[in-house]
């Protein structure tokens, strides 16, 4: 598809040099998950700097993240946060899990993230129903097949004015006409229908850089809550 084109790595790397430079606990972060054998599909820098910006921009004081994995956007977004600001975060996976509370045990804003272990269908419809606060910023980046599942209980979740934002939204280029057997490309097209139309969302998707060295085109999908 649209992979490895190299004037798009080219664009991207000039781009991750001018606004998304990792610091060393970024790097860090990245890299212990790489050891720990987690898959290589955490976000990328310039998608780790626009989650963080986007949620300064709505002064996100909850913050919620759907799928930690390693915990690397996890980091960005725990930055965005003002003194007091809580961030939780859900992951299935214990072994991931593990290496991301490691990640965040050595981290300045660690103190501010509670990470759950556990399934995000059971615990978002729990959290509805235990009337937790709503989230001023959430962040769907779990696994595909979930995601036009997810929306409604994030909804319930959020407050007029939230912002959800949803990794993965274009997966280069394959949610335009899914095969029958990409059951993740599905979802996303589901999903990419689901917010285009909802009445209580105004959403539009943005291209992002995904793959290797930022090679393929994937899409980071923008939704405020009426
Ligand atoms: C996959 C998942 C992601 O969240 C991502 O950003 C890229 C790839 C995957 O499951 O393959
Ligand atoms: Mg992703």
């Amino acid at each position: 598809m649209a992979g490895l084109i190299p004037q798009t790595r080219k664009i991207h790397r000039y781009l991750e040099g001018l606004f998304a430079r990792e610091d060393d606990e970024l790097r860090q972060a990245r890299l212990r998950s790489q050891k720990a054998g987690l898959p290589n599909i955490e976000v990328p820098p310039l998608v780790g700097k626009t989650l963080w910006l986007l949620a300064r921009m709505v002064g996100a004081s909850r913050i919620l993240e759907v799928g930690t994995l390693g915990g690397y956007s996890t980091l960005w977004l725990a930055r965005a946060l003002p003194q007091g600001g809580q961030l939780t975060t859900i992951e299935l996976e214990p072994a991931h899990a593990a290496v991301a509370q490691q990640n965040f045990n050595v981290s300045s804003q660690g103190s501010l993230i509670k990470l759950v272990v556990g399934n995000g269908h059971q615990l978002l419809p729990q959290m509805v129903s235990e009337g937790t606060a709503p989230f001023d910023f959430i962040f769907l980046d779990a696994e595909k097949a979930g995601y036009p599942a997810y929306l409604d209980w994030l909804i319930q979740l959020s407050h007029q004015g939230s912002l959800i934002v949803a990794d993965n939204c274009i997966r280069s280029g394959k949610v335009i006409e899914p095969s029958e057997s990409d059951e993740p490309s599905r979802a996303l097209a589901k999903f990419n229908q689901l917010i285009a139309n909802h009445p209580k969302l105004e959403s539009v998707v943005l291209p992002s850089f995904g793959g290797i060295e930022g090679g393929s085109l994937d899409g980071l999908a923008l939704c405020r809550i009426r």
